[in-house]
């Protein structure tokens, strides 16, 4: 994917929450269903409320929107702040601040917090781990998902797997991504997506992940969690 086919709209969600669509891919950051309530259930239901350690790692392919560090500190909130959580966004191509402003995601939380970060996660620096709160910080990283191998990070128990769809990216969807993330992953780590797709379930299968299906977002019958044995 060239950084010039990356033109971008943006455009209502079935729930009321925007999203950003690539007009000449006609591939969307989220779905149409509902972007709020996609990032709710495949990230939060399916991924963060399944870890119970103190201590959580999070990895994200791609940062994008930063729409799921909002529902992730939105939740670290709602618990009181009883896990410290360091957040890793991975972005090769970030989106401007215009799209940032358009995207109102200030509106989708009634906590005033919330509503602040959806603009200042933008703002910060990349390649440095910032304090959002005093158990919750954040760095976002400028490259490509395969250079992650590279990348010094601390072992992960979170994985959000948030790439465009095979359609797009099919290389995003193969063994080989799979196996660049699970190097970065502790055992008992948990990767979650809103795809169901085979190859990724073979692939992760392969690699010996525990693969499980769940009920998907409204608009997908199913989704994928995999946990790293
Ligand atoms: C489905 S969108 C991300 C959605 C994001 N989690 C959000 O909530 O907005 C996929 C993201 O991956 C980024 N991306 C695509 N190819 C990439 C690559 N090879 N390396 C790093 N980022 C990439 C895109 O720019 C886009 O932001």
């Amino acid at each position: 994917m060239k950084k010039n086919t990356l033109k971008r709209q943006l455009i209502q969600t079935q729930d009321g929450s925007k999203t950003l669509l690539i007009n000449d891919l006609n591939e969307s950051y989220h779905s149409i269903h509902g972007a709020l309530q996609e990032a709710n259930h495949v990230f939060i239901k399916n991924g963060l409320n399944l870890i119970n350690d103190y201590e959580i790692n999070i990895l994200e392919l791609g940062f994008g929107t930063g729409l799921n560090v909002l529902v992730t500190f939105d939740e670290y909130l709602r618990n009181d702040k009883n896990h410290m959580i360091k957040y890793f966004g991975v972005e090769k191509y970030p989106i401007i601040f215009e799209e940032v402003s358009e995207l109102s995601y200030s509106e989708l939380f009634p906590n005033q917090i919330v509503k602040d970060l959806s603009l200042k996660i933008h703002e910060t620096e990349w390649e440095k781990l910032v304090e959002l709160d005093v158990n919750f910080h954040l760095k976002k990283i400028k490259d490509d998902f395969f250079n992650i191998k590279n990348m010094d990070l601390p072992p992960m128990d979170l994985v959000y797997f948030d790439c465009f769809g095979a359609r797009v990216q099919p290389d995003l969807w193969e063994k080989e991504i799979f196996e660049i993330v699970a190097d970065k992953m502790k055992t008992g780590g948990l990767l979650t997506t809103y795809s169901s797709k085979g190859s990724m379930r073979r692939a992760l299968i392969e690699l010996g992940f525990e693969v499980e299906k769940k009920q998907g977002p409204p608009g997908k019958r199913e989704m994928l969690i995999a946990w790293k044995k």
